[in-house]
């Protein structure tokens, strides 16, 4: 049985931020440990001074009772540290095998490394977290959700004594996130300590048996072998209560079809979907990972093609041939995978905010206007959303897992889009910002917009959805309206697989 892990008056600036002030807490061998906090508290920060990829300014940590240095991420997993990320790393062009062996040492002969201890280990911790695909599959081939698995696969695969898994379940549905639910109990019977960070208060008060609260790089509450409830998690995490928005009583004024979706079917995945989103709506896109919700997404906005059927944007049939047609016929985007697809992380915030319509202001404003009107802009929209940075000039890059999301939405907040498609919009946002969100999102349809919402999180569906579109394995399994969106009849219809008339 290995011993305890004292943090111990850890503390880190990044120039003028303090992401990091005296934090103390122990992890428990056998115990789940959870961080929450707003975006931008600190939670990452000191998941990458444990994993050696950042160094604190002060403090200390200490193994057993006795002081370590973890000056890299090597000396980390010397110590049988291991970690999965916030932001996803998989290596692409290459397939499971080669993925989960990275940073494990391998046997070599004359130079040659030898592939079957690892694949036989590999193999091994594919079958206990559930990989239902073979390690030679390309990771490029796998969904979001499989390659979470792989990530947690990677970091099985050497002993541990303690496991940090930074939003592991953000990209997941219910179903999975109770899979990885089990795995990390079976950790914990094993002795491993875990660190577990998410802004799913829910699963939190569920999983975990020692909490720990962060404010601004401050420790505001800690729990040992006691559970605090959701309510206790909102009070500490944001000093105050939340005003959540209940679901808009007087439905809105529903105008003509935005969007129409009629039999469409795609090469892989897709079979016969048909669906509506009309003005003043917002519709929201249901089903377990995997069920072709994204795929349906990018055939909308040209990042994939349709095989048979058709879309109608405003009345009229479109393809849009890539995703720029669609923004610029009033379309706004936030895609699923936000560093891929979404950020320029090597640009500043009001950058990213205003790309949208960068050639509209240069078309419209001379070059110092421009750059005071875009500035402008992009703090109004940054402040919306509340992102959390000294200023719109800081690079995205610098900013939180949470404050990068935000800063992908807020890019749509300030000219209204005729049809908003948000793919996972609150992922990794925190529990204040979430319901900022969802109010600025049921103000956009009651000012005429049309929005289609996929999400994974059936609690945001009941919540923000006039109606919702549940579907399963390619299929639509079944609409929801009204007082029928209930979190329990969304997950019956995501098990439905035989769909009618079959
Ligand atoms: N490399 C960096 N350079 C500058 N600032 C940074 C850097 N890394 C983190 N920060 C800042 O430190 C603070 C804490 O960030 P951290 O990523 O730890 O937050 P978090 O609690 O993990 O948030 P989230 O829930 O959004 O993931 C934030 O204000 C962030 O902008
Ligand atoms: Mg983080």
């Amino acid at each position: 049985m290995y011993g305890e892990i004292q943090v111990d008056k850890v503390s880190k600036a990044f120039g003028g931020v303090q992401a990091l002030s005296e934090v103390s807490l122990t992890l428990r061998p056998g115990a789940v440990h959870g961080l929450v906090g707003a975006n931008g508290a600190g939670k990452s920060t000191l998941i990458r001074v444990l994993a050696g990829a950042v160094l604190p300014d002060s403090g200390q940590i200490l193994i057993d009772g006795k002081a370590v240095e973890i000056g890299s991420p090597t000396a980390a997993s010397n110590l049988r540290l291991a970690f999965i990320h916030q932001e996803m790393s998989l290596i692409p062009g290459w397939d499971v095998l080669r993925n989960m062996a990275l940073g494990i040492k391998p046997h070599t002969h004359a130079g040659i490394i030898d592939w079957r201890p690892l694949r036989a280990r590999a193999q091994a911790v594919a079958e206990r977290v559930g990989m239902q695909f073979s390690l030679t599959t390309l990771v490029d081939d796998l969904t979001t959700a499989d390659q979470w698995l792989v990530m947690i696969g990677r970091a099985l695969m050497g002993e541990s004594r303690m496991i940090a898994m930074d939003e592991p379940t953000a990209s997941l549905s219910a179903q999975e996130a109770g899979k990885l639910h089990a795995i990390i109990r079976s950790l914990t019977d094993d002795g491993e300590a875990v660190v577990f960070v998410s802004h799913r208060l829910d699963e939190v008060a569920g999983l975990c048996d020692d909490v720990t609260v962060f404010r601004d790089g401050k420790t505001v509450e800690s729990a040992v072998g006691r559970k605090l409830s959701k309510p206790e998690l909102v009070r500490a995490i944001v000093g105050g209560e939340v005003e959540t928005v209940g679901r808009s009583e007087s439905a809105a004024v529903v105008g003509e079809a935005v969007l129409a979706v009629e039999s469409v079917s795609d090469r892989k995945k897709l079979r016969d979907v048909s669906l509506e989103v009309r003005a003043g709506e917002v519709v929201g896109l249901g089903g377990l990972v995997g069920a072709g919700r994204t795929e349906l997404a990018r055939i909308i906005y040209g990042a994939e093609k349709l095989t048979s059927g058709r879309v109608l944007y405003q009345g009229k049939p479109v393809r849009f041939a890539e995703p720029a047609d669609a923004v610029a016929k009033g379309i706004g985007l936030v895609p699923e995978e936000r560093r891929a697809q979404g950020i320029f992380l090597e640009e500043s915030i009001a950058f990213n905010i205003n790309i949208a319509t960068i050639s509209e202001l240069r078309a419209r404003w001379l070059p110092w206007l421009k750059m005071r009107k875009g500035r402008e802009r992009a703090q109004a929209a940054a402040d919306l959303v509340t992102v959390k940075a000294p200023n719109v000039g800081v690079k995205a890059g610098k900013l939180s897992g949470g404050n990068q999301q935000k800063v992908a939405l807020a890019r749509w907040m300030v000219d209204r889009p005729q049809l908003l498609i948000l793919d996972e919009p609150s992922r990794g946002v925190d529990v204040g910002a979430r319901a900022e969100i969802h109010r600025l999102v049921r103000q956009f349809a009651a000012e005429g917009s049309a929005v289609l919402a996929i999400s994974s999180d059936n609690e945001e569906l009941e919540v923000l959805c006039d109606r919702v579109v549940v579907m399963a394995e390619g299929r639509v399994a079944g609409e929801l309206q009204g007082q029928e969106i209930t979190q329990a009849r969304i997950l019956e219809l995501s098990f439905n697989r035989e769909s009618e008339g079959e």
